[in-house]
């Protein structure tokens, strides 16, 4: 058996020649399910099964992250999910390695959730402390109610960016990130201590030389006017997509939460978040973060049929957007 083989049996993308560095900002979908990712582990709803079935019209997914490179080559990781370590192996083959290289300059969290965080933990073999980046709300989170922070002190350690709301930071000299609060609940692990802060952002990329504008936001509860100018003025959106309508889950008797319960505005309806994206008229519209329940993963449903319809696409693990 060839060497590469037997590390990286499944891993076609090890073999590919590195793309040639553009020298503008791009972006990469890592994983485009909600967490439990698709199938989920203790899940048998119509799309998980279809997935166990390798039916053509659906595919395995990875949970919620994205990656962001900057025009200068570093990648930075949007939001750290248990699927880390697959996904970070897309990334790979940008530039010439050390035997021990970190494929990223930094993590960006946009929550404390626990399918955008545990990603940090598969993390500790860095031999640099990560460079973590998030709301001061999100480390007391990550501090206390699931200890990740204190636990990784004993690894790499992580050196902690405070992200503020309003405030932009240049990521690197010629990408920067604009930071903008998004209305939404604390992780259930915290929710005891019914304390207030941004638990959730939003993040808006500008690739300074191109002035190309990337608007990231995973985890929507509602959507104001402001938001959607946001999104207006933005190149490219990528959009919670996580519940078709309000009830999914109470329908195939999930969970007696719904989905604006669990801070997530449903796709589908009149007051649904579809209806206002069909209306945006420069951006790229892409759904992200998209729940195994949801009838927009199965490529022939009438449900993905609207989503086309109104101009918006429904993500795709390893999906690539040059702007
Ligand atoms: C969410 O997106 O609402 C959370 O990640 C749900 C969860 O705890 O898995
Ligand atoms: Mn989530
Ligand atoms: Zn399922």
């Amino acid at each position: 058996m060839h060497g590469s083989d037997y590390l990286y049996p499944k891993l076609a993308i090890t073999k590919q020649v590195p793309p040639p560095l553009l020298e503008i900002m791009l972006l990469k979908i890592l994983g485009t399910a909600a967490g439990g990712g698709l199938p989920q582990w203790n899940c048998s709803c119509p799309n998980c099964q279809a997935v166990r079935q390798n039916r053509a019209d659906i595919s395995w997914l990875n949970q919620s992250s994205i990656a962001i490179q900057a025009p200068e080559g570093e990648w930075f990781l949007v939001n750290a999910s248990p699927d880390v370590r697959q996904q970070l192996e897309l990334l790979r083959g940008t530039k010439p390695y050390s035997i021990r290289d970190n494929p990223i300059a930094g993590v960006i969290l946009t929550d404390a959730e626990i399918d955008h965080t545990t990603g940090l933990i598969i993390l500790r073999e860095s031999g640099q402390p990560l460079r973590v980046y998030g709301t001061a709300i999100i480390k007391k989170a990550l501090t206390e109610g699931f200890p990740l922070l204190k636990t990784l002190e004993a690894y790499c350690g992580v050196e902690w960016s405070s992200l503020e709301v309003g405030s932009t930071v240049s990521l690197t000299p010629k990408l920067a990130v604009e930071i903008f609060a998004l209305p939404a609940k604390a992780p259930k692990y915290m929710r005891s201590q019914a304390i207030t802060g941004d638990w959730v952002i939003g993040l808006t990329f500008s690739d300074r030389t191109t002035s190309k504008v990337v608007t990231y936001a995973p985890g929507l509860a509602q959507l104001s006017d402001r938001l959607l100018k946001r999104f207006e003025s933005s190149d490219c959106i990528l959009v919670d997509g996580t519940f078709w309508e309000n009830d999914d889950l109470l329908i195939q008797g999930i969970s007696t939460r719904t989905a604006r319960d669990m801070g997530h505005l449903p796709l589908a309806g009149e007051d649904g978040s579809l209806q206002s994206l069909s209306q945006l008229k420069r951006p790229r519209k892409i759904l992200v973060h998209i729940n195994n329940t949801n009838p927009i993963h199965i490529a022939s449903s009438k449900e993905r049929k609207m989503v086309e319809a109104a101009g918006v696409e429904v993500g795709c693990d390893g999906l690539t957007i040059e702007l």
